[in-house]
């Protein structure tokens, strides 16, 4: 099966199985206590900075509820858009876990502002109300767009003058940095995020995310929380060489660059077409479109995608690493004969 459904269908990159090959072939001191873990604990304070905290985590709503304890206390709130998959796509674990409250904002586009964010804030002190804590956004955000660096300084700098966090998801974080065709530090720790994840999964890797601690204020706690989130791997070794290959020779942003150059791709392909909408910007690697009715299951037959919204068809197609040009043809053919 071929799909433009989600990066996490796509299988694993051959130099990461490598990776997990190479690594299997002695004995390692377990939970990260080993030489892979090492290894790419270094690649990763090379990209983010030396006084980045790594941890790892099997996936991505672990990845994002462990930031999250790290920032939060139970009577405390996360601000999010309401399309944030720590909302709707993890089945409440943050809220669960954690015991704080996640408060949705409506957004366009995906992307939070100090504006959307400001009327949150008017119960701030009130014992009656949850108290802010964290603004939490995803880069790319879960509608394929990318905040630009000055959108994201400025979130950050409204979010720590208020005296709350911002934690990224970055379950595709690889795909904006590749957009926005800047440094990953500049992407994140330079303009004054937090907390992060990494996302692993959705750009070639079999298991596996990391959380990136930028902040100082929020290592101490960090790891307690990692394994009181069933998150601690004991034979970390194995998602640490995966991350040892995709950080070596920029091999994450060879990956991220293809899949966002496939959807630029299928995007031009299809923008001119009759009866077709591409309802948000094309800024990494997802497209949001709306097509005829009728076409929408004959052509999800042929490569399945998801309806994004049930009530205007919104549809959503995602292109991974091994997408290829030859796979958006065939799709696009397909799709002109339906209309
Ligand atoms: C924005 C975002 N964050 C996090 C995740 C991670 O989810 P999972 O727990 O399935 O790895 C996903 C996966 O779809 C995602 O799209």
């Amino acid at each position: 099966m071929k799909s433009f459904a989600s990066d996490n269908y796509s299988g694993i990159h051959p130099e990461i199985l490598k990776a997990i090959q190479n690594a299997n072939n002695d004995h390692q001191i377990s939970y990260g206590d080993d030489k892979y873990t090492e290894s790419a604990n270094k690649l990763f304070k090379q990209l983010f900075g030396d006084e980045t905290e790594v941890l790892y985590a099997f996936n991505g709503t672990g990845a994002n509820v462990i930031s999250l304890k790290c920032c939060t206390l139970p009577f405390q709130s996360v601000i999010c858009s309401q399309h944030a998959h720590i909302l709707v796509d993890e089945c409440g674990a943050p809220t669960h876990a954690i015991g704080c409250t996640l408060l949705p904002v409506h957004t366009e586009n995906g992307k939070l502002t100090p504006e959307l964010v400001k009327p949150f804030l008017n119960r701030i002190g009130n014992v009656h109300n949850t108290q802010p804590k964290v603004i939490s956004i995803s880069q790319s955000t879960e509608l394929g767009t990318v905040y630009s660096l000055d959108e994201l300084k400025t979130l950050c700098d409204f979010a720590h003058a208020h005296n709350m966090y911002v934690h990224l998801d970055g379950a595709r974080i690889s795909n904006a940095v590749a957009a926005l065709g800047v440094s990953m530090k500049e992407a994140t720790v330079d303009c004054g995020i937090d907390i992060m994840s990494f996302g692993g999964t959705k750009n070639g890797l079999m298991i596996g995310e990391a959380v990136l601690v930028f902040n100082d204020e929020l290592k101490a706690n960090a790891p307690y929380f990692q394994k009181q989130s069933a998150q601690l791997f004991s034979k970390n070794r194995f998602i640490a060489a995966q991350f040892e290959a995709l950080l070596t020779n920029d091999l994450w942003l060879q990956m991220a660059k293809k899949s966002n150059e496939m959807a630029r791709l299928l995007a031009d392909k299809i923008k001119e077409l009759p009866k077709v909408k591409i309802t948000q910007k094309v800024d990494a690697n997802a497209l949001f479109i709306i097509i005829p009715e009728h076409a929408i299951e004959p052509l999800r037959k042929l490569y399945p995608f998801y309806e994004w919204d049930a009530q205007t068809h919104e549809q959503r197609w995602m292109c991974s690493f091994d997408t290829t040009p030859e796979e958006i043809d065939e799709f696009v053919l397909k799709l002109k004969e339906l209309i």
